[in-house]
């Protein structure tokens, strides 16, 4: 494996293999390090299907919020190195926030409706930074095919939308988000509860099985589900809903009050997003009521 850490370097490793191998599918893996399962199981995928893959691991200032925890945000790049190598990823790209930004950037990408609700409504300015830096990686490794992860939904939903509107040339992959043994969905954030809070956690699991139930029971309707999703998250004591939503998807947007779930004719995210303490941990599920298209 190669590990690059500059601008210059990537360059020279990809033009070097496209001049070796110009048939050959590029994948990449875009993620913020402090690597687990879920992240592995993207690298696999990517190998399986691309013939050279590229992880990136930069904790990108960009998208967290001025009191947000970027400088808390867990860091190891000697693990992270070592999953990769273990993972098959053939370069590693851990760029420095100076190469990243060596000037201020005084160019965006701003992407708006599906940007409103959900993290984007709780975040502002997130999704304009994660489309920044995923542009920026994009243009530096020009990838065949991208991998994201549905765990976080809304952004899948944002690059697909972003690199139709900009017709960049990548193919976005959805992976399924990877969960502890209960359920918890994995997350490099998961390492900041402690023990009272670990155990409630699985609360957000448990309300997307129940409300995927309650979707197909007759007469039900947007908001009576979500209420009862309020109700039932909230007999986590620890928890502090920053929301529980159901909306369209990709599009997230609104269902109409008084239509019925059941045979929705289009598909619908149940969207979650609970504080545990300082932890925001977030998890979804998508339903198809009318059976998939
Ligand atoms: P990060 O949170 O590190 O996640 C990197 C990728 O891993 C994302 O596509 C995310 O959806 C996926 N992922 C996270 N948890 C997962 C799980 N339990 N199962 C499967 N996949 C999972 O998302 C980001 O970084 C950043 O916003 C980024 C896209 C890198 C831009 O900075």
């Amino acid at each position: 494996m190669i590990v690059s850490t500059t601008l210059n370097e990537l360059n020279q490793q990809l033009k070097q293999r496209r001049r070796q191998f110009p048939d050959e599918k590029i994948g990449l893996v875009p993620t913020m390090g402090f690597l687990h399962d879920g992240h592995a199981s993207m690298m696999k995928r990517a190998k399986e299907e691309c013939g050279y893959v590229v992880l990136s691991v930069f904790v990108n200032p960009l998208q967290f919020g001025p009191n947000e925890d970027f400088d808390r945000y867990p860091r190891d790049r000697e693990r992270d190195t070592a999953i990769a190598e273990n993972n098959g990823i053939d370069l590693l790209f851990m760029p420095s926030l100076e190469e990243m930004y060596p000037k201020k950037p005084l160019t965006k990408v701003l992407i708006s409706e599906v940007t409103e609700r959900l993290c984007g409504a709780s975040r502002p300015g997130h999704f304009d930074g994660v489309g920044t830096v995923v542009s920026k990686l994009f243009n530096l490794i020009r990838p065949d095919r991208a991998y994201f992860g549905m765990k976080d939904a809304q952004q899948v939903a944002v690059v697909e939308r972003m690199v139709f509107d900009l017709n960049i040339p990548v193919e976005i992959v959805r992976c399924q988000t990877l969960r502890e043994f209960d359920g918890l969905a994995m997350s490099s954030r998961n390492v900041f509860l402690n023990e009272g809070e670990r155990a409630q956690a699985v609360i957000l699991f448990k309300a997307l099985e129940q409300a995927e139930g309650w979707i197909t029971e007759p007469g039900m309707t947007a908001p009576e589900l979500k209420k009862r999703l309020n109700a039932f998250i909230g007999q986590a004591p620890l928890a502090e809903i920053d929301y529980a939503e159901l909306l369209e998807y990709p599009d997230l947007s609104e269902p109409g009050a008084d239509m019925e779930l059941k045979n929705y004719p289009h598909a619908l995210i149940i969207a979650l997003a609970v504080k545990f303490g300082k932890t925001r941990l977030i998890d979804n599920r998508i339903v198809e009521p009318y059976g998939g298209a």
